[in-house]
């Protein structure tokens, strides 16, 4: 926006439209005229069916009806309901719970998590480090709390996490600030797909181990677990987090959790962070500010999401009906995976290195212009700088066997 009649920017840069948005009703407006069926349409965030409609877990619906008109309207605690608060750790860690004091407070999806993070663990003017590929919103949220992102590049020229890059952009920024916030995405990052394997995680917490033995530095690492559930087996997925335990004190993780896609609840609005650390008062001291923040912005969390949670770990029965239908959604992206990667070989088409999550990454130069080339031939995919980001979770395993090759074309025709 370059005019603001009553509105005050600050220091934001605040564009007035939506990318995303703006490419996704390209789509429908096109599918409205050749019919759905003959347009790809790979820029939801959600997982969608076949036909396109959102994927909802029908036991996580059985439950929101069996729920009281209390359960439903009363206002929740300030910090979440004590029920949520208690078994969304299990849902973050499972039977990998990290040694050290653990709180947990519950926010507006993964989104407030990430909110309050910086809020609380860095200063104004500051910047917040995350990986070159991020979601879009970590720098809207920096900006609106007056920070700066500074990025890594993610991956090296063999593809593994860039442990180098990581090393030198956390010293950089600990020579400048005390305080020092890392956003990473994982598992199954957003855009990427990526998901660091049990040395690539040892070798980041070794370099963060580093930076702490100065007392003075003060590191947050903030685990963004939005995607855990879409990321392979449940139990095998979570297995980094006993990594956690026995960190020096002067590095706080804290992981934030989302009922979004895990639980089909995009529009409730509801997650949680959850922090690890040795020292029991830094653990006061988390809920302390973090429910100061909560009552600064939002006030409380969505109850009847907190209500459906607390019911699941509280029933095994209910549990395990969760766990199938959540297994079997799973299946459906996996497949749609397995098959866009095989025919992106097949075409020689260069990806960021995908292990599982809702969202892939074609690295290209030109990204707008082939995003553009590519709607010629009714397929929409949001150009991302250095890439396309293409939502796989949106799109049926039909369509990921014929989309590779023409990415591929695109690209070479805007070379
Ligand atoms: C990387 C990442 N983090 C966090 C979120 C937060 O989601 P929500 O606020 O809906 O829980 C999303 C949602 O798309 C995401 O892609």
């Amino acid at each position: 926006m370059n005019q603001y009649l009553m509105a005050v920017p600050g220091k934001r840069q605040i564009s007035g439209d939506d990318k995303i948005f703006g490419i996704n009703k390209a789509a429908h407006d096109m599918a409205a005229e050749v019919g759905s069926e003959n347009v790809v349409n790979a820029t939801i965030g959600a997982l969608l069916d076949d036909e396109g409609t959102l994927m909802v877990m029908p036991s996580i619906i059985d439950i929101y009806r069996s729920l009281s008109p209390l359960e439903i309207s009363e206002y929740a605690p300030i910090a979440g309901v004590p029920s949520f608060l208690k078994n969304v750790r299990t849902a973050v860690f499972g039977s990998h719970i990290p040694e050290g004091y653990t709180e947990a407070i519950a926010t507006p999806g993964g989104t407030g998590a990430i909110r309050n993070t910086i809020q609380n663990y860095s200063s104004m003017g500051e910047a917040v480090l995350t990986t070159d590929w991020f979601w879009s919103p970590y720098k809207t949220i920096s900006d609106e709390l007056n920070r700066k992102i500074e990025t890594f590049t993610m991956f090296d020229e063999c593809k593994n996490l860039n442990i180098e890059a990581f090393e030198s952009k956390v010293n950089t920024l600990l020579k400048k600030q005390s305080h020092l916030v890392i956003l990473f995405n994982a598992p199954a990052h957003n855009p990427t797909g990526f998901t660091p394997e049990h040395h690539e995680w040892d070798a980041l917490l070794d370099v963060v181990k580093k930076e702490a033995k100065d007392f003075e530095k003060k590191i947050t690492l903030f685990i963004d677990a939005a995607y855990i559930d879409f990321a392979g087996d449940p139990d095998s997925s979570r297995a980094f987090f006993s990594k956690f335990s026995n960190l020096p004190e002067n590095i706080l993780v804290i992981v934030a959790f989302s009922m979004s896609k895990g639980y089909t609840l995009y529009g409730m609005r509801s997650g949680a962070m959850v922090c690890v650390t040795p020292k029991k008062a830094i653990a006061e001291e988390f809920r302390t500010v973090n429910m100061y923040s909560n009552r600064g912005t939002w006030s409380n969390g969505t109850r009847p999401a907190m209500m459906i949670l607390s019911k699941i770990f509280e029933d095994p029965q209910l549990f395990r009906k969760v766990a199938d239908e959540r297994a079997s959604f799973r299946s459906v992206l996996e497949r749609r995976a397995a098959v866009f990667l095989d025919y992106a070989q097949k075409s020689s088409l260069e990806m960021c290195p995908y292990k599982s999550g809702f969202f892939m990454t074609i690295p290209c130069d030109h990204a707008e212009a082939v995003g553009k080339e590519l709607q010629k031939d009714a397929i929409f995919i949001v150009p991302i700088g250095k890439g396309l980001r293409f939502a796989v979770s949106a799109v049926s395993e039909e369509k990921c066997r014929i989309v590779p090759e023409k990415i591929a074309a695109a690209i070479g025709k805007c070379k």
